[in-house]
């Protein structure tokens, strides 16, 4: 058994990715006595948590792999590793352009990491484990250890859905929920290390179910009402929603608990229904704002978020038109936009790209000076307002300040004492910032 080793580790990717990377220092820290190192230098393992969703995400990979190979020239006895959607989906094509990685593991197999570390200690030769298990990985993670106020929670994991230009189905496996008994003892775990807020996590959290005790069907719904009944739980918030399953009784939950935060992503990806529907995304712009608009009415000051795909083969401007009009339509709070990345394998990917790379360019600066214009709105309109924030710790920017999260995640810097972080406090919010806001306790 090694000691007093070092691991580096890189993440790129969404919050399922992250919260797999926490759990891969913990499973090594267990197994190996690890211990995270920010200077990949002085690490016995470099460990890379990859993101394929576009070709530039996936592009960074072999640029970092690229500049570990000079470091492992230097020692020869560093092991590489290489884990995550690219790893998932590329598998021995990695070890084809670069033969310095020892180890390929894929979302789903994490877990296994410390026998693949045990095994190319005793034989220095490329594993790689990439297969689709069920669950397996959960139930092999050790106890959750918290960072503070707020958690992550991975509840369902995959995709069934398919839209036409994505890769998440093919590189994390079909939808697997985990046991809803599962998810409730995590956050007890986690309860009891001091967390007040918590983070669900999935593709689609809202496709979620599982069976409870009598053998009922354990809804999304359902789950989030259990949720709530946990004492120490004050906010709950998750990530992301697809509108096809944002069926009424979720709705109906932003009702029965105000510990659902105000805030909801809901990726809309187009204004025009000819282009979701070659996204093959199963609505109509029509049949989302009816969620949004049932939503208002139980919530009438919800912030609602949502990423845009600009440029998708065959958007001419009328329909890139109807996504600039659906932004102010719906008032959406801050949103994610990207151009169209072409994903291979993927139906999309066949159709004819009729869009010049400029026009895309185009396209996306006036979307996001749309969007960064409404979300400034947003904050003006918080002036002078009251907000509970969530006390997470010493601000980043200024070691005299602290910071917290609204409901609709804005951080606000404030001047604050140690004894606050972990506790909810109401802030009047008296300066907006373009990136935070800056508040004052009430006395
Ligand atoms: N399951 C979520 C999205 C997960 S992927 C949903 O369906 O809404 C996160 C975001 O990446 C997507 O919302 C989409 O906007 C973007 N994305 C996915 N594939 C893409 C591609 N091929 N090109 C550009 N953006 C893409
Ligand atoms: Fe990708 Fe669509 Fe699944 Fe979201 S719902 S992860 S965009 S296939
Ligand atoms: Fe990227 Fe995979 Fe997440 S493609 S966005 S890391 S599910």
């Amino acid at each position: 058994m090694l000691t007093n080793k070092k691991l580096y580790i890189k993440t790129f990717g969404c919050q399922m990715n992250q919260y797999d990377s926490s759990k891969i220092f913990s499973l090594l820290k267990n197994s190996h006595g690890f211990e995270k190192t920010e200077n990949a230098e002085e690490a016995d393992i470099l460990l890379l948590n990859t993101c394929s969703i576009r070709e530039k995400s996936q592009e960074k990979v072999f640029h970092q792999l690229g500049r570990w190979k000079k470091i492992k020239k230097i020692n020869p006895n560093i092991i590489i590793c290489v884990g995550g959607c690219v790893a998932s989906q590329e598998g021995k094509i990695i070890y084809q352009r670069a033969k310095y990685v020892d180890i390929i593991f894929g979302p789903q197999t994490l877990h296994r990491l410390p026998n693949m570390i045990n095994e190319i200690n005793k034989k220095r030769s490329l594993i790689i484990d990439i297969s689709f298990t069920k669950n397996e990985k959960f139930n092999n993670f050790p106890k959750p250890h918290a960072k503070g106020p707020t958690a992550f929670v991975t509840i369902i994991e995959g995709c069934n859905k398919y839209c036409s230009y994505c890769i998440v189905p093919y590189t994390r496996g079909k939808e697997v929920s985990r046991p809803y008994k599962d998810i409730l003892f995590e956050i007890a775990q986690l309860t009891k290390q001091g967390v007040r807020e918590i983070n669900l996590l999935g593709q689609n959290v809202n496709a979620y179910h599982s069976k409870t005790i009598n053998g009922d069907n354990c809804s999304f719904s359902k789950l989030l009402r259990l949720i709530s009944k946990i004492n120490e739980i004050d906010r709950i918030r998750f990530t992301t929603n697809h509108p096809i399953e944002f069926t009424e009784d979720i709705i109906e939950v932003y009702n029965y608990t105000h510990k659902i935060v105000n805030h909801l992503h809901l990726p809309i990806q187009s204004g025009s229904d000819k282009i979701l529907k070659k996204m093959k995304r199963g609505y109509t712009v029509f049949e989302y704002k009816n969620i949004i608009n049932k939503l208002r009415k139980i919530r009438p000051n919800i912030s609602i978020s949502s990423d845009f795909i600009i440029g998708f083969p065959g958007e001419d401007y009328d329909d890139f038109k109807k996504t600039i009009d659906i932004i102010s339509d719906i008032n959406f709070d801050a949103s994610y936009s990207f151009i169209y990345s072409k994903r291979p394998g993927t139906p999309a990917s066949k159709l004819k790209d009729n869009i010049t790379q400029n026009e895309k360019k185009q396209r996306l600066y006036l979307i996001q000076k749309l969007i960064n214009q409404q979300t400034m709105k947003y904050s003006k309109n918080m002036l002078n307002s009251i907000q509970k924030i969530l006390v997470e710790g010493v601000s980043r920017k200024n070691t005299n300040d602290f910071f917290g999260r609204t409901e609709n995640n804005r951080i606000v810097n404030f001047k604050g004492s140690i004894d606050m972080v972990g506790n909810f406090i109401n802030v009047k919010i008296i300066n907006i910032l373009p990136n935070s806001l800056r508040g004052e306790i009430l006395t």
